[in-house]
């Protein structure tokens, strides 16, 4: 057997601490190359833990590329050509499909709507190719469609000509932030893991801002980024004096506001909440996504900057030509004419009013519920160790489920995000039982 010890104590999962001790059996030269390494089985009954718990380390090690397997020989530290030179502290992105992900942006896209989609892109291949270079706002039909969009779901009236097509909320947020004066971005917290990482690298500074607590004080802050119509991911509606207070903040202060209204539609009972940008848009920069209504692997989105940015904003973009491919905006374009993408968006928020209290009929006796029901995924408080636990247990069942202590700053909550827009009803059942264990076992 290894001379391994796992330590339930310690934060990091038990998969992980057996990956970590047999990387150093291998750095240190216990195990050589060619070692095999214990079955899973007799491995797991001398550590006494799960057997997915081995499973788990091993298929870590494998695809980092520290061991091989060989079927129906078992498995064996790999030879010196393919080992690792530096062991990796990371997950690398070929890992990640073996669990289905229930995260929070995988929206749920029926199969019966895959004919319309089709449709949409043999249009756009029988289309005469477009010549030179896009429009740097957008195509002007998609914008049209867009302006049709929001005024009839979102209560925001605006003119095709005030829309600039982005590869997405994130390159939306980029585009933002480079047209603005120096200063720092205030973000919610918990908050957008996606426009933390895209601020910073924007080399500025994010001021963490409890995500429940007024904004009253911008000075300093050149944009304050914020999910008012769900709050991500705690979903809280911003309340009506949260609303006005953080607009008079960003007048006081010359702070752009930016609006990340990326699931509004996703409401089940009552209408969607009207977006901020309605109420100024001086001082709003509105920013839309196709990735919950269409797709995120689509990457388009769609901005309505105040007035003087926008200008920035066009007059930099028809040097750079930094538009979505016109490609997927003449799909999108086709998608709306089509209805498609009204289709999608009543189905899928039927699926979502279906299974959000179905979640919540599972975890509610174990966790405390964070905001209403809304969206495609909805947010449990539970104990960092309850948390992590549903997590191994979610894993060991094939699921990946998202802690929320990861889309912390400097705030100090713990517990489970949940998407339940990307997986079957019969694997959502899986998942939620596998959870339930996992909290049930606390
Ligand atoms: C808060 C938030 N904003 C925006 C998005 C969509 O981002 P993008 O348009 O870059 O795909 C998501 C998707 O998960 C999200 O959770």
């Amino acid at each position: 057997m290894l001379p391994v010890r796992l330590d339930r104590a310690r934060a990091e999962p038990l998969p992980a601490q057996l990956a970590a001790a047999v990387r150093a059996l291998v750095t240190d030269g216990t195990l050589g190359t060619g070692d095999r390494l214990p079955s899973s089985r007799a491995l797991a009954t001398d550590l006494g833990v799960s057997r997915a718990v081995v499973e788990q380390a091993y298929d870590q090690l494998l695809a980092e590329a520290w061991v091989s397997t060989r079927r129906g020989a078992g498995t064996f530290v790999a030879s010196g050509e393919t080992l690792p030179t530096q062991p990796s502290t990371h997950r690398p992105a070929s890992r990640e499909p073996q669990y289905t992900q229930l995260d929070a942006g995988t929206p749920w896209i029926d199969p019966r709507h895959l004919a319309g989609w089709r449709r949409a892109w043999r249009e756009v291949s029988m289309a005469r190719p477009p010549r030179g270079y896009p429009d740097p706002s957008g195509l002007p039909e998609l914008r049209e469609a867009l302006a049709e969009r929001l005024a009839r779901t979102r209560g925001l009236t605006v003119a095709p000509d005030e829309i600039l097509l982005t590869a997405g909320s994130t390159d939306a947020l980029r585009q933002l932030l480079g047209a603005l004066g120096p200063g720092n971005v205030l973000v919610e917290d918990p908050g957008y893991r996606a426009a933390v990482e895209s601020i910073r690298m924007s080399g500025r500074v994010v001021v963490d801002h409890p995500a429940l607590a007024p904004v009253t004080d911008l000075t300093g802050c050149a944009a304050a980024y914020v999910t008012p119509a769900h709050q991500h991911p705690l979903g809280r509606v911003m309340p009506a004096a949260d609303r006005l207070a953080l607009l008079a903040a960003a007048r006081a202060a010359g702070t752009v506001v930016v609006e990340d209204d990326y699931d509004s539609e996703f409401r089940y009972d009552v209408a969607p909440v009207p977006a901020l940008a309605a109420l100024d848009r001086s001082q709003v920069a509105y920013v839309g996504t196709a990735s919950k209504s269409v797709s995120p692997s689509l990457r388009l989105g769609w901005l309505v900057a105040p007035p003087e940015v926008h200008e920035r904003l066009l007059r930099r973009r028809a040097i750079t030509h930094d538009t979505p491919p016109w490609t997927s905006q003449r799909a999108l374009l086709t998608l709306l004419r089509d209805g498609w993408v009204d289709k999608v968006v009543r189905t899928a928020r039927r699926v979502y009013a279906d299974r959000a209290p179905r979640v919540a009929a599972a975890l509610e006796p174990h966790a405390a519920l964070a905001g209403p029901l809304a969206g495609m995924y909805s947010t449990w408080h539970t104990s960092a160790a309850a948390a992590r636990t549903a997590r191994t247990s979610a894993r060991a069942a094939g699921f990946d489920v998202r802690l929320l202590a990861d889309y912390c700053r400097s705030a100090q909550l713990t517990g489970l995000v949940l998407g339940f827009g990307g997986v079957t009803d019969a694997e959502l059942d899986r998942a939620l039982e596998a959870i339930v264990s996992g909290l049930r076992g606390r």
